[in-house]
């Protein structure tokens, strides 16, 4: 089983990845196999409303000059999806929109060909917003028929240079437990698809 991360920060190895990677630790104790995409300095561009892929339904977006495709692929092959973002203006980044919207069309102009994976958004915050991001991220997963995990709280943690986000225990925990029922219910779910 495999999960694959995309972390839509400006900021490489930053907080959001250090809070994905406390959710691995989880994944990876249970022998689920991880890897983090980290769009960092990628160019992006949003979805263009062509409608392409509804007419292709070949399972890709028709802009080939950018990662999106190879991020679609690594969906279509990993059985759970982690999307993470830090909170930008309280929104999410412009990178992990442009990811939601074309590799959520693609999905659903080809019979929601990401159904029933497990899904998990994690946000990193500095102070306000980060509701509004988390449930930005969970809208990928909820109109395409995923299944996502709660956590003890919501999947948030606190911090506002690199590492920071270290300092916030109970976001720590909350990316603990995360981890333990994302892989739950990997397992469960799995064998049964
Ligand atoms: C352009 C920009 C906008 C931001 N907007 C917010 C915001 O609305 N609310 C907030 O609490 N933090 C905001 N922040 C701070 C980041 O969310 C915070 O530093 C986060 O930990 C960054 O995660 P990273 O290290 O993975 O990039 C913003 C940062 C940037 C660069």
């Amino acid at each position: 089983m495999k999960v694959v991360a995309f972390n839509g920060s400006a900021r490489k190895d930053g907080n959001t990845a250090i809070l994905v990677r406390q959710v691995f630790a989880e994944l990876e104790k249970e022998g689920i196999e991880t890897e983090l995409v980290q769009l960092a300095g990628q160019t992006m561009r949003g979805c263009t409303a062509c409608a392409q892929c509804y007419k292709k339904k070949n399972g890709r977006c028709v802009i080939e000059n950018d990662i999106v495709n190879e991020c679609i692929e690594r969906m279509a092959a990993a059985d759970g999806i982690i999307l993470a973002s830090p909170t930008y203006f309280a929104d999410v980044t412009t990178e992990i929109k442009a990811l939601i919207d074309r590799a959520g069309f693609v999905a659903r102009a080809n019979d929601d060909m990401l159904k029933r994976k497990v899904g998990a958004a994690v946000v990193a915050v500095r102070r306000a917003g980060a509701i509004h991001v988390f449930d930005s991220l969970n809208h990928f997963f909820l109109i395409g028929q995923m299944i996502v995990p709660g956590s003890s709280y919501w999947n948030v943690g606190v911090g506002r240079a690199a590492g920071e986000v270290e300092q916030d225990e109970e976001g720590l925990a909350t990316m603990t437990t995360l981890g333990r029922n994302m892989a739950w219910l990997l397992k469960k779910t799995r064998d049964q698809i």
